[in-house]
């Protein structure tokens, strides 16, 4: 996979091309092809499946259900961290970056997932946690010595001096009832040899690694710019660190809070400059391999040198408001809007997603992907609160399996796993741990995912009697397993409703139910009618002239396509979903 011969005529093509075009010469191609037709399955490796029967899943436990994964479909794999971890953040804190987390296995349980994953057709990537390690870190415990020229001193960013704000953020930390996981303010004061500060990433555990700074202060000594030795050294890292696993057979990487790198950055200008660098590195020695960002801003992340970024819970507004219902938990953390779209009640708006996907998805079209995520680790799930039929569900799959751009399904969404609410914390969860529950496999004890005593578990499973599980619905056409295997499916059969199919809203965005967009390629148009609410609704449009018009998903009881001269319409009842072909 490494592109060994430097001196070929196509590196030095691409060193002119780059000398004379800037980043723009690389991003133009949208990356490997395997892109166009890539379906990501995301794993929480704690909650997927326990070989050994701790109550913890594990890498070969992941290993022994590839079968299972490529029978949804799917062609690629995201894993959450699986490194050797503090377990203070789920992972996120990672003390070596070069050894899988003994929880999972070894380096060897590692490498033969990659093999058997490979000789399936599935890719995997790992999670790239580029902003921060742990504060059990060995570099972290030498940059903390008094002595600041050892090897890693100039990893991480140390000062005597903070300002007052920032002290009084501390002071506001220390009084929170679990200042530990609280993300507030910048700074912890370790008191450590070294200095009496250091800076933070996210926790108080997660040391921001240090990538240099904007402009640095000539009052405060520990900016150091960029082009320091420190923060020169801290991108070799980086690199090594990639090139360590990719050498193994990984196949890129979710890179972790990517836009956080170059502090004092607002417009991100130099966190730019940095991963256009990886990327061109990337595209020179491993072409194969991609950059998925969590930056949530694809008009940012992409032309920094992402192939695909996330359109989630942060960052441009628009997902919540479809998904986050104001009595759910995330609900809360939202105030632009009263109802979510994706809601029987019918009261939602389709204004605020449509206008900032649209504009992201136009501007970003040509160079890279834009991701919606069924779920993640960090957010609710979709059959919470008031969502929680399978109808109800499959009008929000048929959303994420027809949008453009490259899909993520969330384990264990696929058979409607809930996110179960008031669970207490686990490994620094905080209310991420109702979304981060074992997956789902049969109506045994632990639901299959282990062979621990129930108390034992990561975390508890809850099958409604057996209902969420895959054994349930493996052999049902009619369940939502099968139902997200036939989307998926319908997509890749076609370029019009793949990846790089083009989209457009053809309801009117101000009468949000039904929601019908168009997806379009090579001449093919299909008509994807989405109607969330519980009441019959109708959408008229300018005709598209198909000679005929077939429905190639969901039940035609649920709904009718009717052409006309000059206007089109479609009828829905309650909670339905409809894919038509145009002839
Ligand atoms: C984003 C990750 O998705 C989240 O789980 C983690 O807590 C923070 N970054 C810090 O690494």
């Amino acid at each position: 996979m490494r592109i060994k011969n430097l001196f070929s005529w196509k590196s030095w093509a691409m060193v002119l091309t780059l000398c004379f075009t800037g980043i723009q010469g690389v991003t133009a191609q949208k990356g490997p092809k395997w892109l166009e037709k890539a379906i990501f399955y995301q794993i929480y490796p704690s909650s997927y499946m326990d070989s050994d029967g701790n109550g913890i899943g594990d890498l070969p436990g992941i290993t022994s259900k590839l079968d299972y994964i490529k029978s949804l479909g799917v062609n690629a794999l995201w894993l959450n961290p699986v490194f050797e971890s503090g377990w203070f953040d789920g992972g996120y804190d990672v003390i070596d970056f070069y050894k899988v987390d003994p929880r999972f296995g070894t380096n060897t349980d590692l490498v033969t997932l990659l093999k058997e994953a490979h000789k399936r057709g599935i890719k995997v990537c790992l999670d790239l946690v580029a902003g921060h390690t742990s504060d059990k870190c060995l570099w972290f415990k030498e940059s903390a010595q008094a002595d600041a020229n050892l090897q890693y001193s100039d990893y991480y960013i140390w000062t005597n001096n903070i300002p007052k704000s920032e002290q009084e953020l501390i002071a506001k930390r220390k009084a929170s009832p679990n200042p530990q996981s609280n993300t507030i303010g910048r700074y912890v004061e370790a008191n450590a040899p070294r200095a009496k500060y250091y800076e933070k990433n996210f926790f108080e555990c997660q040391p921001a690694l240090n990538y240099g700074f904007v402009n640095p202060d000539p009052k405060h000594p520990w900016e150091q710019p960029v082009s320091a030795p420190g923060p020169q050294a801290m991108r070799r890292e980086l690199k090594n660190i990639m090139t360590f696993w990719m050498d193994k057979g990984v196949d890129g990487f979710r890179v972790d809070m990517a836009s956080s790198l170059v502090k004092n950055d607002p417009d991100k200008k130099e966190t730019t400059k940095l991963w256009n660098g990886m990327r061109a590195w990337m595209n020179e020695q491993f072409p194969e391999c991609v950059l998925i960002s969590e930056w949530s801003n694809p008009k940012q992340a992409i032309p920094a040198g992402f192939h695909i970024d996330f359109m989630i819970h942060f960052g441009i507004p628009g997902y919540p408001s479809l998904f986050f219902a104001k009595d759910t938990p995330w609900g809360k953390y939202e105030n632009s809007y009263d109802y979510c779209y994706f809601d029987k009640a019918g009261k939602g708006s389709l204004k605020q997603f449509v206008e900032n996907y649209g504009d992201a998805f136009r501007a970003t079209k040509n160079l890279g992907y834009i991701a919606l995520p069924t779920a993640n680790h960090d957010y609710q799930r979709p059959n919470v609160g008031g969502r929680n039929t399978f109808d109800q569900l499959k009008v929000a799959m048929t959303f994420f399996f027809t949008m453009p751009g490259v899909p993520f399904l969330y384990y264990g969404d696929e058979v409607g796993m809930k996110y179960q609410m008031n669970l207490p914390s686990k490994e620094g969860s905080n209310e991420r741990a109702g979304t981060r529950t074992p997956m789902q496999w049969s109506n045994d004890a632990d639901a299959g995912f282990s062979t621990c005593a129930p108390d034992k578990l990561y975390l508890p499973v809850d099958t409604e009697n057996g209902k969420l599980t895959v054994a349930a619905q493996e052999n049902d056409p009619s369940s939502l397993l099968n139902y997200v295997r036939r989307l998926i499916n319908l997509r890749q059969s076609s370029e019009a409703l793949g990846n790089d199919g083009d989209w457009q809203l053809i309801s009117e965005v101000n009468k949000p139910y039904p929601m019908v967009y168009k997806r379009s390629a090579g001449g093919e148009t299909y008509i994807v009618a989405l109607n969330p609410s519980g009441k019959a609704v109708a959408a008229s449009f300018p005709t598209l002239g198909g000679k005929a018009v077939e429905l190639v998903m969901g039940d035609k009881k649920q709904g009718k396509y009717r052409q006309g001269k000059t206007t089109d319409k479609i009828e829905l009842k309650g909670v339905s979903a409809l894919i038509f072909k145009l002839k």
